[in-house]
């Protein structure tokens, strides 16, 4: 699937109904697809979701010699061969994510070049705790023309004390991975505890890794001379699971979801909670969403987890600005999270922004407008206020959508969503 530069209409205000089945989670998928690198045999990975990140991510991997066949959301990875240690440039600097796969090649290599990748619409994003635990574990690393060249001292990696001067999810997980390989013991301290973290510890362990710790601030690796084979499930999307959480609050439609995993949402069911939503356990992983007759205001402040999630941050911000009363959303993880902001305001919205706090006075009504979506999580947001809104949206940047939504928009349509996508110069 390529990216798509058609635009999406939204026809709101929408009544949605039924159930929606949620897709495997993107974040866990990405790492536990570069994860799939350590492995010298067959491995398969099952609930992957159908993403353009996900494709991107593959081709990588076999730009690195891997062999990978997909069917449904079956990905069957080979990787007993890695023919080369140069993730393709042009590819990386579309994906974030695959800087992961530095700590993989790395460990099983002792050589990896990976280009740095570059910031993007929602910060800078540099890479420094990764490089700096990879040369605790005493790598050599040079980074030069947009390049990162890391090489693995004599006899591999060894193990070493990390402490992360911040809860990055990315540096955990890359230095997670190249740690199952290394020579002895590595720790991993003020490690990033999301669940996708736990996820991808689960996929390491399930191939042989020897981890402890993970989802807590601490983990610990015992390092291995060789992983095998798995076949490995991917937890359910939490972001997606709060995304159409809020399609069913924000349009006052009591949906289904499924499956779920309850506590991996707690912050996101506290909010809608605190807004006047109820969530209803209907069975162990399927929830309904009852939304309020009117919605309250009440403050958000986004942190690692399992604080709130910055992922959660442009879709509440939507149905915040539909609330009663005012509040304040403060965005710590990134530093250029607010750019949705301004087009809901096109839509309506009453929402000032000042630095990483963004004052919302709620309005009793969003009317359709042209906009367009600055990042993933800001093109959810849109659609979210597009279903709401009175009279037509068209959104622009669906490019952003398809990268972390699996078929968004036709989940919404079977769930009674009036919308459809068009070619961009209809
Ligand atoms: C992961 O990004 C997710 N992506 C992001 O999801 C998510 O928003 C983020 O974690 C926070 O939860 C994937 O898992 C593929 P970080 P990551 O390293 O690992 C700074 C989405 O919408 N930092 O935890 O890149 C960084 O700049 C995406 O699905 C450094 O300074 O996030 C940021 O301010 C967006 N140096 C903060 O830490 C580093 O070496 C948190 O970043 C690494 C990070």
């Amino acid at each position: 699937m390529e990216a798509d530069r058609s635009v999406l209409e939204i026809w709101g205000k929408s009544q949605l109904q039924g159930q929606v089945k949620i897709s495997g989670a993107k974040n866990a998928a990405l790492a536990i697809v570069a994860g799939a690198l350590l492995c010298p045999e067959d491995c398969r990975l099952q609930n992957v979701p159908s993403l353009v990140d996900i494709n991107r991510m593959s081709q990588i991997l076999e730009a690195l010699g891997v062999k990978i066949e997909r069917q449904g959301d079956i990905l069957d990875i080979n990787a007993s061969q890695i023919s080369s240690d140069r993730a393709p440039y042009e590819i990386v600097s579309q994906l974030r994510a695959s800087f992961f796969c530095i700590g993989p090649i790395l460990a099983r290599l002792g050589v990896a070049r990976v280009p740095l990748p570059g910031g993007c619409e929602i910060g800078a994003r540099p890479v420094d705790f990764h490089v700096r635990g990879l040369q605790g574990m005493g790598a050599t690393v040079q980074i030069n023309g947009g390049m990162v060249h890391a090489y693995a001292p004599p006899g591999g990696l060894k193990g070493a004390k990390i402490y992360l001067d911040y809860p990055s999810v990315g540096a955990t997980e890359t230095l997670m991975m190249a740690a199952t390989l290394a020579e002895g013991e590595t720790t991993i301290e003020n490690a990033a505890q999301e669940p996708e973290v736990i996820d991808l510890a689960a996929f390491c362990q399930s191939m042989g890794a020897k981890i402890q710790g993970a989802g807590t601030k601490k983990i610990a690796i015992s390092g291995v001379a060789k992983l095998h084979s798995t076949d490995y499930t991917i937890i359910p999307d939490r972001i997606e699971t709060g995304t159409f959480l809020i399609a069913g609050a924000i349009t006052h439609s009591p949906i289904s979801l499924a499956p779920v995993v309850p506590e991996h949402i707690t912050p996101i069911i506290a909010k809608l909670q605190a807004m006047g939503a109820e969530t209803i356990a209907v069975a162990p992983n399927q929830l309904r969403i009852v939304p309020a007759e009117n919605h309250r205001a009440t403050d958000i402040e986004t942190q690692p987890y399992p604080g709130f999630p910055t992922d959660m941050q442009a879709p509440f911000m939507a149905l915040l600005s539909l609330s009663r009363g005012s509040c304040v959303m403060t965005e710590t993880v990134f530093e250029n999270r607010m750019r949705h902001a301004a087009e809901l305001n096109r839509m309506g919205a009453d929402i000032r922004v000042k630095g990483n706090n963004a004052a919302i006075r709620g309005v009793p009504m969003l009317s359709g407008a042209p906009v367009v979506a600055t990042d993933l999580r800001a093109s959810a947001a849109l659609v979210l206020a597009g279903l709401a809104a009175e009279g037509t949206t068209r959104i622009e940047g669906l490019h952003h959508m398809d990268r972390g939504y699996e078929r968004l928009d036709l989940k919404l349509q079977q769930l009674g969503a009036k919308l459809q996508r068009v070619p961009a110069d209809s």
